[in-house]
Parts: structure tokens; C-alpha cells; sequence
């Protein structure tokens, strides 16, 4: 792999600090789990990759994501919202995770030319950094909405309807590492020896026992010898929550991951952590931590099972293409190009890359999936109408 572009000056003394707190936290216990690791290193206050004032999103920043690749994203999943928001009463909006506040600016301009506004939308994110420069984003793009937005720590204690939405959320979160030797099960840990930090093997407690001895039981394949990959732990308990806080309604997620027998297949064996830095993806995930993103794919199947187990309905799973299509992307696309001109040959070129990237299979169309969790809600979402793979899960 070619190199990795060189940080500033600035940017490592930036990331050598977060360094230093990684190597306080394994000299009070000798190593720590890669998900502490990955929590440091993406939201330690100040310090972490989300929590400081890198870019990130865009073509400047780290990675592209679907919200940033086109309003046609928001103005698609606009219509499956609507869809849902009509049968609600008083239903509020509640997204996690809104990166840089693009996806709620342009949903809630499309609902509202859909007239269909929510009574408020509401945003959790863990970042105060992106907090802020989501409050930025949304005063200059949607002044005449800022009555309906709240940002919450986190979720309301009293029921409410609720469309969630989680774009690229579940990916960002951290997971414990594990690997299969000689039919025993270890938990793959970070130390810090020789001036590094490493990888070290520990012996795997009760809880990973439990979660592997889990995912090969709904998989029903066992993982072989010499096998590495992870688990997210925290699915379980935010879906809880989330299915707590909500009375009536939906949850939306939208994340690159794979069902769980293609996740956890037999060639995996090295998992699906990826690291991004300046548009390149690599594994090195101890690359100047603070200063690049780091994320594993999503075990779908894990998430059905968490959610169906809690109580929720699954009701779809798709292909990010065949939701984008089934909201209606082709009608939008339409519109959109008839009100250009012979001449706006750009603009044309422009819209039609968008919706490329957004559905080719060797883009985002089929590395993305949509999931949809209802709770209280009647069979037949529209993102589901073309395509529904729930039997692979
Ligand atoms: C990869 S970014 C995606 C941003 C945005 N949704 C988009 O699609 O452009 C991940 C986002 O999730 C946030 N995040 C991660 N874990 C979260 C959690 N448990 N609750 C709320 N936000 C979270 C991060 O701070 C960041 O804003």
C-alpha cells in the first residue's frame, strides 16, 4: 500500500497527546480493550478524532458520506419519513450522530416542501465539537426551522413518536476484538511495550465467551482456528433505549456492514476494522490516533436479533440502492433534470454522478444497507417495496 500522507507538526504534537492518555489508561491495568482504544481515540474530550476540530466529512476531510455526496440522499429518505410521520401523532424526528449537520438541513427542508414537518427534530451527538458545527451548518441552511431543533444529551425519559435516524452511527462505535487459537478464545487487547502500543492476547472473560458462543449459534457456522474479527457490545443496549423512549414509530439505520454469516464467513478472518485518513483506507488502526477515523463494518443479522430479542419489529432490510429507488430517487432525479436547461450541461453531469454513487454496486449502492425497526407501526415501508433481503438475514 502506498504511504499514508504525513500529519503537519501540529497535528502530531496533537495526536502524541492523545497518545499519552492512551498510555496512561493501560499503565493503570496493564493492557486495555481495543474498544476503550477506539473510544479514546475517536471521543476522548478534546482530544479524539470526533471531539476535535478536524474536517472529516467532505472532500477535504477524511471520507465522504452519503448525506455529503448528495441532497438526493436526504430528499429520498425524506419520503420514507413521510410515509411514517403522517400515521403519527405529534411525532418528532431524532437523529444520532449528524455528522455535519447536512442530512438534518436537507431533510427538513424536504419535509417541509413535502409538508410534512415534524413537531421538532432532535439531534444526539456524542461530539461537542459537531454539536457546534452543527448548530452552524443549520442556522445558515435552515434559519427559518431553528424553533424545531434541540440538541439532547440524551434521550427523553418520557415516551415520544419518533421517526430515529442513524447514518454511518453503528459504524463509529467501538468494539471488543477477538481471535480464535487452537480452539481457545482470546480477547485481543492493547499494551503499550518497546516505545508502541500493540496488540496483546488475553484470556476472553464470561461476557466475550458469551457473545462469540452467540453470533456462531444465529450464524450457525463455528469460527475456525486462527480466526480474528469483533463484536460491537453497545447495539443492544442503545436499541433498549431507544425502543423505551418511543411510544409509536421507526428507526432507520444506514450503515456499511454485511448479514451475519458473510460477516463472520470463514475468509474474514482478519475482521472488517478500517481505518480512513485523507481518503485512504488502511488497517493500521494505532496511525496517529486523534487523527484518523476508525470503524468496523456492521453485523446486520446481530442487529435483527438485539432488536427482535428487545421487542422491535423488523421490518426491512435492504440494499442502500433498492431503499434510495423504493423512496422514489428516480421521480426526484427526474424533476430535478427537467427544470435544467439544455445548457446546464454541468449541473446534468453533476446530478447523474450523484445518483451513481449513491447506487452502483461498486459504490455505495450495495456496501450500504438499510435496516428498519418499527415499533407500533403497519407492515409495507415504501424503501422496502423493491427489495427486501430480511430471509438472508
Ligand atoms: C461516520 S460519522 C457519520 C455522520 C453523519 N451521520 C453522516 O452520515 O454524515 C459518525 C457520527 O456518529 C457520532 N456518534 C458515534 N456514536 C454515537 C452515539 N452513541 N450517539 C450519538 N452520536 C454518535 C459521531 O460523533 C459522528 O457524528
Amino acid at each position: 500500500m502506498a504511504a499514508l500522507p504525513e500529519p503537519t507538526a501540529e497535528q502530531k504534537s496533537h495526536s502524541q497527546q492523545l497518545y499519552q492518555t492512551v498510555i496512561e489508561a493501560i499503565d493503570d491495568c496493564t493492557a486495555i480493550g481495543f474498544d476503550q482504544y477506539m473510544a479514546m481515540a475517536l471521543y476522548q474530550p478534546g482530544l479524539g478524532y470526533y471531539a476535535a476540530g478536524s474536517q472529516k466529512f467532505g472532500a477535504a476531510g477524511d471520507f465522504i458520506t452519503s448525506p455529503e455526496v448528495s441532497p438526493l440522499f436526504a430528499q429520498s429518505l425524506a419520503r420514507q419519513l413521510q410515509q411514517v410521520l403522517v400515521t403519527l401523532t405529534d411525532a418528532i424526528v431524532i437523529e444520532f450522530g449528524a455528522g455535519s449537520g447536512l442530512l438534518a438541513s436537507d431533510l427538513l427542508l424536504e419535509l417541509e416542501a413535502l409538508d410534512c414537518l415534524p413537531e421538532a427534530y432532535w439531534i444526539i451527538e456524542v461530539s461537542a465539537e459537531l454539536q457546534q458545527r452543527q448548530q452552524q451548518l443549520l442556522q445558515q441552511k435552515c434559519p427559518h426551522l431553528a424553533g424545531k431543533l434541540r440538541w439532547l444529551q440524551q434521550l427523553p425519559e418520557q415516551p415520544v413518536n419518533a421517526v430515529v435516524i442513524a447514518n454511518e452511527v453503528l459504524d463509529a462505535m467501538p468494539v471488543r476484538v477477538f481471535e480464535k487459537q487452537n480452539g481457545e478464545l482470546f480477547e485481543c487487547k492493547i499494551e503499550h511495550s518497546a516505545s508502541k502500543l500493540n496488540w496483546v492476547n488475553t484470556a476472553a472473560d464470561a461476557s466475550l465467551q458469551a457473545a462469540v458462543a452467540e453470533i456462531e449459534d444465529t450464524t450457525g457456522q463455528l469460527l475456525p482456528d486462527n480466526y480474528r474479527s469483533e463484536y460491537n457490545p453497545s447495539v443492544k443496549p442503545w436499541l433498549n433505549s431507544i425502543h423505551t423512549m418511543l411510544g409509536q414509530g421507526l428507526v432507520l439505520l444506514i450503515d456499511y456492514g454485511y448479514d451475519g454469516r458473510q460477516y463472520y464467513s470463514a475468509e474474514r478472518d482478519m475482521g472488517t476494522l478500517m481505518c480512513y485518513y485523507q481518503h485512504r483506507a488502511h488497517d493500521n488502526v494505532f496511525f496517529y490516533p486523534g487523527l484518523q477515523d476508525i470503524t468496523a463494518f456492521v453485523d446486520f443479522t446481530g442487529v435483527a436479533e438485539a432488536a427482535f430479542e428487545i421487542g422491535f419489529d423488523v421490518m426491512g432490510y435492504t440494499t442502500q440502492a433498492q431503499f434510495l429507488l423504493g423512496c422514489g430517487l428516480p421521480e426526484i432525479f427526474e424533476n430535478k433534470m427537467s427544470a435544467l436547461s439544455d445548457q446546464q450541461i454541468s449541473q446534468q453531469m453533476q446530478l447523474s454522478q450523484q445518483v451513481k454513487t449513491l447506487t452502483l454496486p461498486g459504490e455505495m449502492g450495495e456496501r450500504f444497507k438499510v435496516m428498519a425497526l418499527g415499533k407500533g407501526l403497519q407492515p409495507g415501508l415504501r424503501g422496502f417495496s423493491l427489495a427486501d433481503f430480511r430471509t438472508r438475514l
